[in-house]
């Protein structure tokens, strides 16, 4: 039996990755597998457990940068509607791991609740948001956050309440290989004026930040107590280039790849901003992007 055997509807082979992520760089994953149903996951995770198969969650692409060698194993995307449900329960809003993010927002946000507005603009899936507790100056999700669904990488579902989340600056404690949903009770207020907030907080982002061209977010965490964004501009960095990856003109701790850039740009400008900011600034920058 191979890893495959009766898993071929939903399972493929050598599946370019670079449409799958924001940078559109990087080459195929092993396997690429969109399951259907839960009873699908749990087959396919239990397989993969028992062959020693790594696994990886992949939610919209936009946090992750992807070598140019592509990536062994299996890559899991959870697209299928059996995790992308999005409903409102008394004031709390239940999202599955697979749905994006701006749709749960705006979801909350149109039934008059409160609380996850600041996260407008922020790419991605409400599971890839939860795994690195995606946030604002204003907030993040995990602050909103009261119950968790996981899938462990051995098939086993388990709630996660309250007691055992834990969340910092873009990190949380769930080290469970998927969030199959989450759970967040919200403040009841005013739907006009919570749109108007929502409006203006997209405003000042597309503002500051560069959109509409390939890149994924900030690609370093901000050092406690100051920027990374700054410390890369003061560090004269802006337009910074090694092929077709260079350091965003509008925020600095943004990467832009341009047509005929590779994976391997990215890395060495990276690497590069890294060591810069290391010796003009005297500050170790942490990588946020995730690289595969
Ligand atoms: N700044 C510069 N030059 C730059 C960029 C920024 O001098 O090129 C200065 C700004 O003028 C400002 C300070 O740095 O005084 C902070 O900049 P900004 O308000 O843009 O916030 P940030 O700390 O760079 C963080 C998050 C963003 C989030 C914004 C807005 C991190 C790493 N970044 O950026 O999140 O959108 O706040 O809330 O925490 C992400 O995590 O991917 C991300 C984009």
């Amino acid at each position: 039996m191979s890893v495959l055997t009766g898993l071929e509807s939903f399972v493929r082979q050598s599946e370019p990755l670079a449409m799958h992520t924001w940078f559109q760089l990087g080459g195929p994953a092993e396997y690429f597998a969109e399951p259907e149903t839960v009873e699908q996951l749990v087959t396919l995770v239990g397989r993969c457990h028992e062959e020693g198969v790594a696994m990886r969650m992949l939610g919209q692409g936009s946090n992750i940068l992807v070598r140019d060698e592509g990536v062994p194993g299996m890559v899991i995307h959870l697209s299928a509607p059996a995790f992308c449900n999005i409903r409102i329960q008394g004031r709390s809003l239940i999202a599955g791991g697979g749905a994006l993010l701006g749709r749960a927002v705006t979801t909350a946000v149109h039934r008059g609740l409160a609380g996850l507005e600041t996260l407008i603009g922020i790419p991605g899936t409400v599971g890839g948001a939860l795994h690195g507790n995606a946030g604002t100056r204003s907030g993040n999700i995990g602050q909103w956050t009261l119950e968790a669904t996981v899938m462990a990488a051995n098939g086993e579902i388990y709630q996660r309440s309250s007691d055992e989340l834990v969340f910092d600056y873009r990190q949380s404690s769930i080290d469970d290989l998927v969030i199959l949903d989450v759970s967040c009770p919200l403040e009841e207020d005013n739907p006009h004026e919570l749109a108007q907030r929502m409006q203006k907080q997209w405003i000042v982002k597309k503002a500051s930040q560069p959109m509409g061209h390939q890149s994924a977010g900030c690609v370093f965490k901000n050092p406690r107590g100051s920027s990374a964004g700054e410390l890369i501009d003061d560090a004269g960095l802006k337009g910074t280039r090694i092929g077709g990856a260079v350091v965003s003109d509008r925020h600095a701790n943004f990467i832009i790849a341009e047509p005929e850039c590779t994976a391997q740009d990215v890395l060495r400008l990276i690497d590069l901003v890294r060591s810069q900011v290391r010796d003009r600034m005297g500050t170790e920058l942490e990588l946020e992007l995730e690289i595969w």
